[in-house]
């Protein structure tokens, strides 16, 4: 019994090898287990009194991680930005905290940054929500100092995202990926839908299209922080992983957050359901297994998985290596308005071979 499946496993091997012989990406798991780190950075106590940090993007360069991040509290300049970088996770609590409003990004409503290395340019672009969908530019990535003033992909609120929005929602997590020929602007409405808009990629940041819906669901499962990452090895046969944040079943402050995944052949394609459920997420209460024993939070919220590849093509590394710094929050903080939710960050570790 044994031999003969181990003859049929071998067999079914050669002929894959066969048929596809450049075939090296691993196929996805449907499955996906974490672990998570305890709290690994919060707000300083300095004159900031800043409550909540939140919405990591992160990118390893030059021998440090680089994290740009939200910064909110519920009275004065509410949302705003801040950069830090460390060389080992064990000392990002003590990174010194560079605040960009210092920068001629400015003061006022700044949140939800993403940051790339756009190639073709040689400029690293922060891309961000200021009520538009915003972008600054730097040539150094270590030069908190050096991002120039906003400028936004539109006018104004576009017609279709102003009629999703309607009464009840923001328009938020702006989110670019390019491919060899265009640039995406992916978006959410906090009501249920994902937008996509596109420019070519020598014409970027300028010509953004009018969007169109790229994916739709209730506003709780599809809700907002949306991650787009090409999968593969770049030479063509590269496939897109999106991950979007929903409001599950729960008690936490702002609901119980987790992730739903799904994956398609190209950034314009159709989005096909990988991890989907709050039983079965991409990364969710269920599949997050804490390393201290202590779980900090329940919610596993809007964050990004660590890139080595910086460029505007957004690659990561293969299933099985992800890593995930999200934003986390005591689900008994319940004592406090939205702005002043006291969200810290930690990370997760993929499990691999799961
Ligand atoms: C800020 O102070 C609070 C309570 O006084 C403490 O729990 C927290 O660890 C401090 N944070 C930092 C970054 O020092
Ligand atoms: C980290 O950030 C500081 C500014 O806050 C900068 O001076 C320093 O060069 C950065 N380090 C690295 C390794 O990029
Ligand atoms: C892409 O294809 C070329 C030629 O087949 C190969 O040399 C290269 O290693 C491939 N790149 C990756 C990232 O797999």
């Amino acid at each position: 019994m044994r031999s003969l499946i181990l003859l049929a496993l071998a067999a079914a091997t050669t002929a894959r090898s066969l048929l596809s012989p450049r075939q090296t990406t691993t196929p996805l798991p449907s499955t996906f287990h974490w672990t998570s780190s305890d709290i690994l950075v919060t707000p300083k106590n300095d004159t900031r009194h800043i409550s909540g940090l939140k919405d990591p993007s992160i990118i390893f360069h030059n021998g440090a991680y680089h994290v740009f991040a939200s910064i909110a509290k519920a009275t004065g300049d509410n949302y705003n930005l801040v950069y830090f970088n460390f060389t080992d996770f064990a000392a990002a609590h003590a990174a010194p905290f560079a605040y960009l409003d210092q920068s001629a990004l400015g003061p006022g409503y700044r949140a939800a940054p993403e940051v790339f290395f756009f190639a073709p340019q040689q400029l690293w672009y922060l891309v961000y929500q200021n009520g538009n969908a915003a972008y600054s530019t730097n040539r150094d990535i270590s030069d908190p100092a050096g991002w120039s003033a906003p400028a936004t992909f539109y006018s104004g609120t576009p017609a279709l995202i102003e009629a999703g929005v309607g009464t009840t929602g923001y328009w938020v997590d702006m989110w670019v990926i390019c491919d060899a020929a265009h640039c995406h602007l992916f978006s959410s409405d906090d009501n249920g839908r994902l937008y996509r808009s596109q420019t070519a990629l020598a014409d970027f940041p300028r010509g953004m299209s009018e969007p169109v819906v790229a994916l739709q669901d209730t506003k709780e499962n599809l809700f907002e922080a949306a991650n787009v990452y090409a999968l593969g090895n770049g030479n063509g046969s590269a496939s897109y992983l999106l991950l979007v944040e929903c409001i599950g079943a729960g008690d936490s402050p702002g609901g119980v957050r987790y992730f739903r995944s799904w994956t398609a052949a190209s950034l314009d394609g159709k989005w096909t359901a990988l991890a989907a459920t709050q039983e079965n997420p991409f990364m969710g209460a269920a599949n997050v297994r804490f390393e201290s024993g202590r779980s900090w939070t329940t919610s596993i919220s809007h964050g990004e998985i660590v890139r080595s590849d910086v460029d505007q093509n957004l690659r990561i590394g293969p299933v099985g290596s992800w890593r995930f710094m999200y934003q986390g929050v005591d689900p008994k903080s319940t004592d406090v308005t939205y702005n002043d939710i006291p969200w810290n960050l930690g990370l997760l570790t993929q499990v691999a071979g799961k």
